[in-house]
């Protein structure tokens, strides 16, 4: 029994070089024709060239997620060349952000804006496509663990992606008449493992991990001498003990998830959230880490990006 796409076709928004990409890849491996969208073109042409290196079939959607006339206009002309959409994964968001004494007017209005009309828009577009021919399609709207934990310094992000987990289940039951399935999915601090994403970031010196061994310092620590009242709310340190299986994953595991819940398998999975995190989100408020010589780790990663390494 192999789970397969084939025949099918979607759209990922805000095909970035990492979840974003990963999921698009993914769903062309399982067999999907992918549009990809972003409001970066070098994104999508990234992501176009690492599906087509792959082997699979690819095209362009770009706009920005929060403009409806774009988003009509993108998803009609996916519809002009491969004449329906079987799967739509809004992924577009803007991350990080500040905490409620610090995030501004316009940040927060702008973070909002990208995740809830994005959201909304494509829903609805792709939605309308689905219904009027007939296609039982797979929507799923990436949320994160910020929508379902409080974390200081990040106060816009919690307040859409909450709102996308609600959203999920409001728009499953408005398009579950006509065979239209809407779920969320919840990624939690993947490694990156876009080959070419960490070829870039070795260039520029940053760390490859999402969970970093040691890291120290603060978020929300008091900026500048003039408010002395000022307190830290969040501090960085080891965060792999704080994940049960030692490892939140990579943006390929999320992409075997995103693909099975897109699946003919999955046929009668809708309003719910699907998590890959290694058990972090699990945990009771006493959980106590084990050593790291006591947890034996996952399986070995199906790898999906089967192109060599990228030069430094
Ligand atoms: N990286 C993480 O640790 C993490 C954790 C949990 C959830 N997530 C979620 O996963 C998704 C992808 O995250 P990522 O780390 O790949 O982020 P990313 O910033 O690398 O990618 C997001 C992409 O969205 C695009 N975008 C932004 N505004 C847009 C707009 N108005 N229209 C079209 N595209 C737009 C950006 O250009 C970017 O390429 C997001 O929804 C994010 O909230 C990420």
């Amino acid at each position: 029994m192999e789970i397969s796409l084939e025949g099918k076709v979607a759209l990922v928004t805000g095909a970035g070089p990492n979840i974003g990409s990963g999921i698009a890849l993914a769903l062309s491996k399982y067999g999907a024709k992918v549009a990809v969208n972003d409001v970066s073109k070098e994104s999508i042409d990234a992501a176009i060239a690492r599906i087509e290196r792959n082997g699979g079939e690819a095209m362009a959607a770009p706009g920005d997620v929060t403009d409806e006339e774009t988003v009509k206009g993108y998803v009609s002309s996916v519809l002009g060349k491969w004449g329906k959409i079987d799967i739509l994964v809004n992924n577009a968001a803007l991350l990080g952000g500040r905490g409620v004494l610090d995030e501004t007017e316009e940040g927060f209005r702008r973070a909002v804006l990208v995740s809830a009309m994005g959201t909304f828009l494509n829903t609805k577009w792709v939605g309308r496509s689905m219904a009027e021919r007939g296609v039982k399609g797979s929507i799923v709207c990436i949320s994160s663990s910020n929508g379902w934990n409080g974390s200081a310094g990040v106060c816009a992000y919690a307040f859409h992606k909450g709102g996308v987990n609600n959203f999920v289940r409001a728009a499953a039951m408005d398009l579950a008449p006509y065979g239209i399935r809407v779920n969320s999915f919840t990624p939690t601090a993947p490694n990156p493992d876009n080959p070419e994403l960490l070829a870039q970031w070795a260039r520029e010196g940053r760390t490859p991990f999402g969970l970093r061994p040691g890291a120290t310092g603060g978020l929300g620590a008091p900026e500048g001498t003039d408010e002395p009242w000022r307190k830290p709310a969040r501090f960085e340190g080891p965060r792999n003990p704080m994940v049960p299986m030692g490892t939140t994953g990579t943006p390929t595991d999320i992409g075997h998830a995103v693909a099975w819940l897109c699946s003919d398998y999955a046929r009668l999975i809708s309003g719910i959230d699907l998590v890959v995190d290694g058990g972090a989100r699990a945990k009771n408020f006493a959980y106590v880490p084990a050593g790291p010589d006591s947890i034996a780790g996952p399986l070995p990663l199906i790898v999906l990006d089967e192109t060599p390494p990228f030069e430094g």
